[in-house]
Parts: C-alpha cells; sequence; structure tokens
C-alpha cells in the first residue's frame, strides 16, 4: 500500500490552555506546548488557537517519493490545487476544509506478544491473577495511547470530500453507512479517516489506540475521576469497525475516543466493503448513543461561526 499510516492532526480549538490540560490528562506525551506524542506514533495531536473548534490539517504517511507524485497527478485531474514541496504534498478538501499533507514516513512498528493474557472463545486457559490488570497505583493512573487511531469530520458535501479522499489522496473505502457516513483507510485498520454528511464543517472525533478493554477502562477511570462530565458515549462495542469504544468531550466540544480490537484489513481483496442501515451500523452493544454524540450540543454555533466552548 502506497499510504501507510496517519501521521498525525492539527485541531483548532479557541480554548488552547484547557484543551492542552485535557489531552494531557487522557495521557498523552507533551513534548513541546501544544504537541502531543502517543507510545507508538510519535508527535501526532497538535493544539492550535482558532475562533472557532475545527480540524485544521490530516497527516498521511506514504512509502516513496513516487507515491507523493501519483497523489499530485490524481489531485490534478480532480482539478484541486496542489502545493508540493521537496518532502511532502498538501491539498485542501473542499466539503470538509481540511488540509491534508502527505509526507513520506516510516511505517508505525508495534510489538506483538504471541500469547495473550485473556481468556476467549473456546479458550479458557488464564491461570492465577490476570497479569494484564494494574500491580500498583502507579500503573493504575489511566491508560497509554498507543497511536492515533482515526479521525472523523464533517462534511457539508460528501461527493466532493469522497472523490478528494478516494480519488486524489488514495485512500480505500472499507465500508458506507448509507449515504451519510464513509470509513476509509490509508493502513490495514478498518479505518483512519471517517467521512460525514454535515450541516457545517466540524471536527466529530479523533481515535487513539489502546492496549486492550481494560486500558480503555483505566483511561476512563482516570479522565472521568477528575471530571465526571467529560463522559459522552461508553463503554461499548461498534459494529462497523467492531471496535471496543469510550468517548470523552474535550474542553471545546471536540470527542476524544479510546480505542481497541479494530478489525484489520490485511488484504484488500479479502474485504468487502458493504453498505450498512440504521443504528446496527453504530454499535453491537452498550448503552445508547446519547443525542449528542449523534448531533453535538454546539452544532447551531458553529454553524453561526460563533465561540462554543465553555
Ligand atoms: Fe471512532
Amino acid at each position: 500500500m502506497a499510504l501507510h499510516r496517519l501521521n498525525g492532526v492539527t485541531i483548532g480549538v479557541p480554548n488552547v490552555e484547557a484543551t492542552r490540560e485535557f489531552y494531557r490528562d487522557f495521557n498523552l506525551t507533551e513534548t513541546a506546548p501544544g504537541v502531543f506524542a502517543s507510545a507508538d506514533g510519535g508527535e501526532q495531536l497538535s493544539v492550535e488557537y482558532a475562533p472557532v473548534r475545527r480540524l485544521i490539517e490530516v497527516r498521511v504517511g506514504a512509502d516513496s517519493p513516487d507515491d507523493l507524485d501519483r497523489v499530485v497527478s490524481q489531485l490534478g485531474r480532480l482539478d484541486v490545487a496542489v502545493e508540493r514541496s521537496g518532502v511532502g504534498v498538501s491539498a485542501i478538501d473542499p466539503g470538509t476544509a481540511v488540509r491534508v499533507r502527505v509526507d513520506v514516513a516510516p511505517h508505525i512498528e508495534q510489538a506483538r506478544v504471541e500469547a495473550t493474557p485473556y481468556n476467549g472463545p473456546g479458550r479458557m486457559n488464564r491461570e492465577g491473577r490476570a497479569p494484564q490488570l494494574p500491580q500498583s497505583d502507579d500503573e493504575a493512573r489511566g491508560a497509554r495511547p498507543r497511536k492515533l487511531g482515526h479521525v472523523v469530520v464533517g462534511s457539508t458535501d460528501v461527493d466532493a470530500s469522497n472523490k478528494f479522499f478516494l480519488e486524489g489522496i488514495g485512500f480505500k473505502i472499507s465500508d458506507e453507512v448509507k449515504g451519510h457516513a464513509y470509513f476509509m483507510r490509508c493502513s490495514t485498520d478498518h479505518h483512519n479517516l471517517l467521512v460525514q454528511r454535515a450541516p457545517v464543517q466540524f471536527l466529530h472525533h479523533t481515535s487513539w489506540q489502546v492496549e486492550d478493554v481494560d486500558q480503555i477502562g483505566l483511561g476512563a477511570q482516570a479522565l472521568l475521576s477528575k471530571d465526571p462530565s467529560r463522559h459522552v458515549w461508553g463503554f461499548g462495542r461498534h459494529h462497523v469497525g467492531s471496535n471496543f469504544f469510550w468517548y470523552f468531550r474535550d474542553p471545546a466540544g471536540n470527542f476524544s475516543e479510546y480505542y481497541s480490537d479494530l478489525d484489520c484489513i490485511i488484504d484488500d481483496q479479502l474485504w468487502k466493503p458493504q453498505v450498512w442501515e440504521g443504528m446496527r451500523a453504530l454499535y453491537s452493544w452498550g448503552p445508547p448513543p446519547p443525542a449528542s454524540f449523534l448531533r453535538p450540543d454546539d452544532l447551531a454555533e458553529l454553524m453561526a461561526g460563533l465561540h462554543p466552548a465553555k
């Protein structure tokens, strides 16, 4: 695959200091003011000032300079303006107003263990104490985000966005919620980007991979013990993509997700994209999603271009 990873995102928020504090509590590592690293993906989140919260940039990693040339010609065919520097290519999606930057980047290497410490269907062989649970108060302090998994963004022109990302940048379609949401990948993850039909261009959420369900629970416990109002939706399991999830709200109104156990597409030939309908697509089990997950509370303010953060 020419594209192979998400490098990172830049988000714009009106309240930079409070938002930085949230992502420190989320257990990303702040390597410079407003720049956050995950354990395996490096620096993947930048938080900048913007008068209204929004997704400013998505960065994608490719294998070689030839891949960048291909992106330039593909975008050219769509009549999209492209900036080419020595090391990267960037262009703006007209549907989401997000700048997308493609750079040559090394692959994300993630260590794998052969045996898991979990019982599973037909495999109830774990003995003694569960080794994945925290052994000390220190270990119990939150989750450890391993990488940025995906970003979800509202588009006022999904046809234009789909063309831009699929035909222009080179994402692949994984699944669709009929006429409403398009799951796309630039790696072997089921989705790295979801474009959803919306009345305004906005960032719905970023999602961060953690090791397992216990890490999701530990992360939620740490975030919510400090401020219970951060809770949005969880704990549950999505249907499309299959990942376990728990969503939180940052002080600017963006959602941020811990996930684990996402579907993985190693061989494109063996994956058949499907068109899903209704709530079934959204989750297999868990509490019902709050109305504010489907339609964030500040959408009206965002549409009016007002300052929505508290
Ligand atoms: Fe998600």
